[in-house]
């Protein structure tokens, strides 16, 4: 075996989702496109806003000497001061251009933080069900997950965090609004948990990182909001990108912005930077970086993911299924109505309905379904959820 063992056996760990894409796509040729509904991915199919084409054809345009070289690792100054300033809003709190720096996505900004946050061993903690990349990115950097579960209703459960902590916790990934659940964590438990993280930082006398995942900050439901989290807590790190909130996910443009208050802030801000330069990134994509500079604030027409979260609810609901409907992302994570997720996975793929199984997320007895496919696709699926259902 030429490749090495461990991503040997990462390789074998995730088959089954391969072997799911793999039957998806057979049931596409076999009954085309059209006729598969095919809820497994979370690739956003909303195109960017309007603005987004006329800014990048403009930038693009710009021949001026320096377009498309490289810059500090951090990303160009004047991004980072665009950015930082729409971080502040959000954040409810003043960040500067000198507390974050531009990323490959918020797949690149994670694996900068852990770089240079982690050594050898040291503990994060997950909640599940957790985006399942965050292990991979732990492993990437040296360290060691340690899984924590969430309520019933995919909220926080602290004492069961509390329990998880000890003087090898380095750091805890949250992600709100959550992917695979839709959940977003209240106002009220975030600051719970900063009350929390700051009390096992005393009793340890070590600094405990909290890294708030947010790519799906801004596609939000009813009247939710996302709380700021450096609002609750000193040692806390935003990770996030466009990938989703501009459906630019290719184009691999996020960020990393720290607490301006955050520990040893200097150092940590330098380690990142140097992070984003030697796990290869460099620096995030020039030309991207100076369109999204112009886009802040911006999203995707997000009524649209809204009015699909609400018809495909109704149809889970009529099917019978026991979902929790989300607060923001555009996922649903209902109850499998037989205990195997699998099993009913390859259930529904009778009916030519693809999902992904909840223990992918760390969660058994689930399913993830995305709903970043079209209105039609979602309101064509109501008679296969019906008969799914009846024929169990
Ligand atoms: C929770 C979560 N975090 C991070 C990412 C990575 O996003 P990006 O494309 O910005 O790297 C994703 C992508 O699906 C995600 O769902």
């Amino acid at each position: 075996m030429s490749i090495s063992t461990k991503m040997n056996e990462f390789a074998k760990a995730s088959s089954w989702i391969r072997k799911m894409f793999e039957e998806g796509a057979q049931l596409k040729k076999q009954f085309g496109a059209e006729n598969v509904f095919d809820f497994s991915l979370g690739n956003p199919d909303l195109p960017p806003p309007p603005q987004f084409n006329e800014t990048i054809r403009r930038l693009a345009r710009d021949e001026s000497p320096g377009m498309h070289s490289y810059m500090p690792n951090g990303g160009y100054p004047h991004v980072r001061a665009a950015v930082a300033s729409q971080i502040s809003k959000e954040q409810n709190m003043p960040v500067t251009a000198d507390e974050m720096l531009m990323t490959c996505g918020a797949a690149g900004a994670l694996n900068v933080v852990l770089k240079a946050i982690l050594n050898q061993d040291e503990e994060v903690i997950i909640l599940a069900p957790f985006f399942v990349e965050y292990k991979f990115y732990v492993d990437n950097q040296g360290g060691k997950t340690v899984v924590v579960q969430t309520l019933d209703d995919f909220n926080l459960d602290l004492a069961a965090i509390e329990e998880a902590i000890n003087e090898k916790t380095k750091a805890i990934i949250i992600n709100s609004p959550n992917n695979p659940t839709g959940q977003i964590y209240p106002e009220e438990d975030m600051s719970a948990l900063g009350k929390l993280l700051d009390k096992c930082q005393e009793k340890l006398g070590s600094t405990i990182f909290l890294l708030s995942d947010e790519p799906y900050r801004k596609i939000i439901f009813e009247n939710y909001q996302v709380p700021s989290i450096f609002r609750q807590f000193n040692n806390s790190i935003v990770v996030s990108s466009y990938s989703k909130d501009l459906s630019l996910p290719g184009e691999r443009i996020g960020y990393i912005a720290v607490h301006p208050e955050i520990a040893d802030k200097s150092q940590l801000l330098g380690a990142m930077t140097l992070a984003n330069r030697i796990l290869g990134f460099v620096n995030a994509p020039a030309l991207m970086q100076r369109v999204v500079a112009e886009l802040q604030g911006l999203t995707v027409d997000t009524t649209i993911y809204a009015r699909r979260r609400e018809t495909f609810c109704n149809i889970l609901t009529k099917a019978g299924f026991d979902f929790i409907p989300p607060k923001g992302a555009f996922y649903i994570f209902p109850k499998t109505p037989i205990e195997d997720d699998v099993a009913f996975v390859a259930h529904l793929q009778k009916q030519k309905i693809l999902a992904v199984p909840g223990r992918g997320f760390g969660m058994p007895g689930y399913i993830r379904m995305a709903f970043c496919v079209e209105d039609d696709v979602i309101a064509r699926s109501e008679k296969a959820f019906m008969q799914a259902m009846a024929e169990l």
